[in-house]
């Protein structure tokens, strides 16, 4: 059997309220990472897990400045970057809704667009076929904070609780998710939490109820870069372990090209 074609969703919308009022100029993930752009990290991930078509999910009031940084960057570089505006946060799990027709009958990873990762994840992204897929990360910080998956004897997933009060372990969930095209259904039939977001835990929960939920380990670093001080421990993170110089060779050529002809242009206006 051949194996279905696998897409890419960047979850960029949001209501980003912590980093309130830096994201009243711009989007979260526009805000530096070190060296870059914050979206580049997912996109990275996405992109060496081989996925070629991306979809960016944002927020209205930050349409237009995706597009200039994302429009046309990776054109020569045959990877395709598609926008959708996401007009309220509906929450995580309404990816798979917006993007019913971008994913079309293939898999689907997706993505948070403020979630950096160390560890490379397009090897396990790149051998997924069926089910679900989830990383798990243990943390030594409060775990009621996070999704919690507690594991049985033998390693395998057997709950995963949202912010529980009683954590069953110190391993939550990151933000990259792997999906086969049936959690477009389940996605659909989700009703609201209490929050009034559709939550990406129960969809984790539906493919874990059906015994097709797999949970990769990370080893390396995992940050959420969605509060000041994550967003400062996080460029920190990056530079000191040099996580950006461990991008994607492609991506850094369509960043070096990019910024290339911002300088040009600079330049221009200047004289
Ligand atoms: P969160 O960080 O959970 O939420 P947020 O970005 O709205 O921030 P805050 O809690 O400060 O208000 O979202 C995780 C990621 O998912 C982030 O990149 C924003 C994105 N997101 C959407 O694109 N759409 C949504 O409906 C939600 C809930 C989040």
């Amino acid at each position: 059997m051949r194996k279905k074609k696998i897409k890419g969703i960047i979850l960029a919308g949001g209501s980003n309220t912590r980093l309130f009022p830096l994201t009243a100029t711009t989007s979260k993930q526009l805000l530096p990472i070190y060296d870059r752009q914050m979206i580049f990290y997912p996109i990275n991930v996405l992109v060496k897990a081989g996925i070629k078509d991306i979809l960016i999910i944002v927020a209205p009031e930050h349409s237009g400045q995706f597009l200039n940084l994302l429009g046309s960057i990776f054109e020569k570089y045959n990877i395709h970057i598609e926008f959708k505006v996401q007009k309220i946060p509906r929450g995580l799990a309404d990816a798979f809704i917006m993007g019913e027709d971008f994913i079309d009958e293939g898999n689907v990873a997706m993505i948070l667009g403020d979630n950096i990762f160390e560890d490379d994840l397009g090897k396990a992204i790149g051998k997924f076929e069926k089910g679900g897929m989830i990383f798990a990360k243990e943390v030594s910080d409060d775990p009621r904070r996070y999704g919690i998956i507690e594991f049985d004897k033998d390693g395998n997933a057997v709950s995963i609780e949202e912010k529980p009060e009683n954590p069953k372990s110190n391993f939550c969930v990151a933000g990259a998710y792997v999906f086969d095209n049936r959690v477009i259904d389940i996605a659909k039939k989700l009703k609201p939490s209490k929050r009034g977001e559709i939550e990406i835990t129960d969809v984790n929960r539906k493919y874990l109820e059906m015994g097709e939920l797999h949970v990769e380990k990370l080893s390396g670093e995992w940050m959420d870069a969605g509060t000041f001080d994550s967003l400062l421990e996080t460029g920190r993170i990056v530079k000191e372990k040099e996580i950006y110089k461990k991008f994607d060779p492609i991506i850094d050529m369509a960043i070096f090209e990019f910024n290339k002809e911002l300088k040009e242009l600079a330049k221009k206006r200047l004289r």
